[in-house]
C-alpha cells in the first residue's frame, strides 16, 4: 500500500553517518552482503563492495566496527552452508585490515570479543538468520545484538524491506540509528523516479511474472510516459490482449491483473509497447533450436524478443530522459536468447549522463554486468524485493525504523 509519506522523504529527516561522532566507539553496521557463493567462495562481491565506503568512512573516523547481515535463507539455526565465513575473507581483502568472524551473532563471547574491538578493527558476526529471533524481530534477540555497540548504522539497502529484528528492533534498542552512505544514495537515487522524472520517462519491465510488477506498475503509471513490456511477464499482457502466444508460459492466474494494467495505462495516456517477434524454442534446455518467429507456434515457447521488437524498443528509448528498467527480456543467462536484454540495456547505456537511467533486480543488474553497462548507467541498485517496494510508494521498515534528527 501506498504511504503517506515516501521512503526519500522521510529519510530526509533521519540521523546521516555526518550526524554521528563515531571516534573511538564501538559501531553496529548492518549491511546487506547476500552474496552468491560457489564452492565456498563469492562469486558476485557486488554488495560487498557497495558497503565499503561506509565502512571505510566509519573507521577513518577512528570507529571499530561490528558488521552484521543474513546470508541466504537457512531455516532459523545454523547452517555451515550459509556461514559468512567467504564473505569475511573477501571483505578483508577489500578493507586491506582484518576482518574477525565471530563464532555467532549473539552470546557471551560474541559480547566479550566485541568489548575488546580497538579503533580501526572489524568483526563480523555470523549470519543474522541462524537464529530464529531475526526474521519474528524477537525484542530478546534484538536486545542481544543490541548491546554490542551503542551506535546502529543501516546500510542494508537490499533488506531494508524486511521488518527482521537487525533491520528494526536492534535500531529501536541502541537508540541512535543512522543511514549509512548506500542506503541513503539507493533511497535519495530512487526516489528521484518518484518525485520528479523528466519526461519522456520510459519504465521497462521483464521478467516472469505479472504479480510481481502489479504494485510498481499501478504506482509509476500515472508517471510514466511508455511502457515496455518483455521476457514471460509480455506473454500475460499479449494474451489478456486476446493475443495467441502459442507454447510460451504464462503465469497463472495473471490474465486479470494483466487487463488491469492494460486498462490503466489506457486510462493514464500510457502508450504500452509488447514484442511482436520472439526467439522461440521447444525449452529453454534446447538453444540449438532457437529461430526467429512471428507467430509462436503451440509447440515452442518465447525466450526472447525477436529482431523488429528490438528495433522498436530501441527506438523508443532513443529519446528518454528517465529510464527506469526492472526485468530481462528474455533467458539472457542462454547465449541464444541473450539478444533481446543486451539491445534494450546498450540503447539504455547509450543516453548518457544527461538522462536519469536506473536498473533494479539481481537478474537486471546481472545482464548488465555481463553486458559490461554497468558503468554506463546512472544507478544500479544493490536491491531487488527492496527497490520494488520502494518504487511501489511502500514506507521501507529500514528507513522508518531509523532515529529523527532532533530539530
Ligand atoms: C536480497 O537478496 O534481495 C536481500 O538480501 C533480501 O534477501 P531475502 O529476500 O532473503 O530477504
Amino acid at each position: 500500500m501506498r504511504a503517506a509519506e515516501s521512503s526519500a522523504e522521510v529519510l530526509q529527516r533521519k540521523l546521516q553517518l555526518a550526524d554521528l561522532s563515531p571516534e573511538g566507539q564501538r559501531v553496529l553496521v548492518r549491511a546487506d552482503l547476500n552474496v552468491p557463493v560457489q564452492n565456498g567462495r563469492v562469486v558476485d562481491d557486488t554488495r560487498i563492495r557497495a558497503s565499503l565506503s561506509t565502512l571505510r568512512a566509519l573507521l577513518d573516523e577512528g570507529a571499530s566496527l561490528i558488521v552484521m547481515s543474513h546470508r541466504g535463507r537457512p531455516k532459523g539455526e545454523p547452517d555451515s552452508t550459509l556461514s559468512m565465513a567467504p564473505v569475511a575473507a573477501v571483505l578483508q581483502e577489500h578493507l586491506g585490515r582484518p576482518v574477525h568472524l565471530l563464532p555467532d551473532c549473539i552470546g557471551e563471547e560474541v559480547e566479550e570479543r566485541a568489548a575488546a574491538l580497538l579503533p580501526g578493527e572489524v568483526a563480523l558476526l555470523e549470519n543474522l538468520r541462524f537464529h530464529a529471533g531475526e526474521k519474528a524481530n524477537d525484542p530478546e534477540f534484538a536486545a542481544s545484538i543490541a548491546r554490542l555497540a551503542p551506535l546502529y548504522v543501516d546500510d542494508a539497502f537490499g533488506a531494508a524491506h524486511r521488518a527482521h529484528a537487525s533491520i528494526v528492533g536492534v535500531p529501536a534498542a541502541v537508540g541512535t540509528a543512522a543511514a549509512g552512505a548506500l542506503l541513503e544514495l539507493e533511497v535519495s537515487t530512487l526516489g528521484r523516479v518518484l518525485s520528479d522524472p523528466s519526461a519522456p520517462f520510459v519504465l521497462v519491465l521483464g521478467g516472469a511474472k505479472v504479480s510481481d510488477k502489479l504494485e510498481i506498475l499501478e504506482n509509476l503509471l500515472p508517471l510514466v510516459d511508455r511502457l515496455i513490456v518483455g521476457g514471460a511477464m509480455s506473454n500475460a499482457l499479449l494474451a489478456a490482449q486476446g493475443a495467441d502466444v502459442g507454447g510460451s508460459w504464462v503465469e497463472e492466474g495473471s490474465l486479470d491483473p494483466a487487463s488491469r494494467v492494460l486498462a490503466a495505462a489506457a486510462e493514464s495516456g500510457v502508450a504500452v509497447l509488447l514484442p511482436e517477434d520472439f526467439v522461440v524454442a521447444p525449452s529453454m534446455d534446447r538453444p540449438e533450436e532457437a529461430r526467429e518467429v512471428v507467430q509462436v507456434p503451440a509447440d515452442a515457447m518465447a525466450l526472447d524478443i525477436g529482431p523488429s521488437t528490438r528495433q522498436c524498443f530501441t527506438a523508443a528509448l532513443a529519446d528518454a530522459r528517465t529510464v527506469l528498467w526492472n526485468g530481462p527480456m528474455g533467458v539472457f543467462e542462454i547465449a541464444a536468447f541473450s539478444e533481446g536484454t543486451r539491445a534494450v540495456g546498450n540503447a539504455i547505456a547509450a543516453l548518457g549522463p544527461q538522462a536519469l537511467t536506473i536498473l533494479g533486480g539481481g537478474d537486471t543488474a546481472s545482464a548488465a554486468a555481463a553486458d559490461g553497462i554497468s558503468g554506463r548507467v546512472t544507478h544500479v541498485s544493490t536491491g531487488g524485493g527492496a527497490s520494488l517496494d520502494l518504487l511501489s510508494g511502500r514506507l521501507l521498515p529500514g528507513v522508518a525504523a531509523l532515529t529523527d534528527r532532533t530539530p
